[in-house]
């Protein structure tokens, strides 16, 4: 089966990684600027740790970038430069490397990071992606062996098609759950930051608008009438605000990348900044000590409106 790179293993690179073992894939990660904890959770889930990126190139068939979007163009960059200056790294190999990038990033940065790979590391197949929806869990019955009885995140793809890829690149696409949009480098990414638009965008109206309630002494009241006039959206709301506690840091460069596809992809230049402003909301939530533990909206809203207080 395929060799895939998994870059990194997080939450979301972990379900991934085990949906692909569940296929029969053998998979890999770079230890390279990685922890100690990283090494013991690959290994713990039959990862193959790599060392560095020369090994990564040597040994893949595929590499997964999933990131947070800040890391996403210095770790593509370093894996181009580690290729461009020892192409013998691929020697022997008669099918090229595919990169996949999976990350929140603007459809702008996706094109600079395509553009790094056909300047500098023109065998290397780029294609542009993003992942919709929470990482990928196993069915009830704990049945490991197909990856269609799972539940996984959609990953649309655009750029040269993963279904033509030589090595198994049609179980792979199956396997990753994959939608194709088409050839261009920067379609896919705008589909997940679109979604993402609406899903994070809306939590971070819901933390505005709940926080000032809050310390305004009216929130009981703005959820009986959330309840009365909009059903269904008080729920989503607390959900959100709930759920995005663990996750605020991360989503503060995935909120900059939003705004840059808003400015530049959808020609809403400066009208778009709103996006960079939401950022701050999700920075706010990050600075909270133990956001993670807390369990209601209400809690969420004074341990934000104390932070927003110092
Ligand atoms: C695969 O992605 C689609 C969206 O493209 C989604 O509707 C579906 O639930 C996902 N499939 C599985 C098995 O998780």
């Amino acid at each position: 089966m395929a060799s895939v790179t998994v870059i990194s293993i997080g939450a979301m690179g972990l379900g991934i990684a085990k949906v692909l073992q569940t296929q029969g894939h053998k998979v890999l990660t770079s230890l390279q600027g990685r922890s100690e904890a990283t090494r013991r959770r690959a290994q713990s889930a039959n990862i193959t740790p790599l060392e560095n990126d020369a090994t990564v190139i040597s040994q893949s068939d595929y590499v997964l970038s999933i990131l947070p979007p800040a890391d996403a163009l210095s770790t593509a960059q370093r894996l181009v430069s580690a290729y461009a200056s020892d192409p013998s790294l691929r020697a022997g190999k008669s099918h090229p490397l595919y990169y996949l990038d999976l990350n929140a990033i603007s459809p702008h940065t996706a094109r600079s990071i395509a553009s790094i790979f056909n300047k500098e590391a023109p065998d290397i197949v780029f294609i542009d992606g993003g992942i919709i929806g929470n990482p990928p869990t196993p069915p009830a019955d704990g049945s490991l062996v197909d990856a269609n009885v799972w539940k996984r995140p959609s990953i649309p793809l655009s750029g040269p098609p993963l279904t033509s890829a030589p090595v198994h690149g049609d179980s792979l696409a199956m396997a990753l759950n994959t939608t194709y949009l088409g050839d261009a480098i920067g379609t896919a990414s705008t589909l997940k930051l679109t979604f993402a638009t609406l899903t994070k965008g809306f939590t971070a109206l819901a933390l505005q608008s709940y926080t000032t309630a809050s310390r305004a002494g009216v929130l009981p009241e703005l959820q009986r009438h959330l309840d009365d006039y909009v059903p269904g959206v008080r729920d989503r709301a607390e959900r959100g605000i709930v759920g995005c506690t663990s996750k605020a840091g991360r989503w503060v460069g995935e909120m900059e990348e939003i705004g840059k596809a808003h400015a530049e992809e959808g020609g809403w230049g400066d009208r778009a900044r709103v996006f960079g402003e939401i950022a701050r909301v999700f920075e706010g939530v990050s600075e909270v000590d133990g956001a993670g533990g807390l369990k209601s909206a209400e809690e969420v809203a004074v341990a934000l409106g104390q932070v927003l207080k110092e």
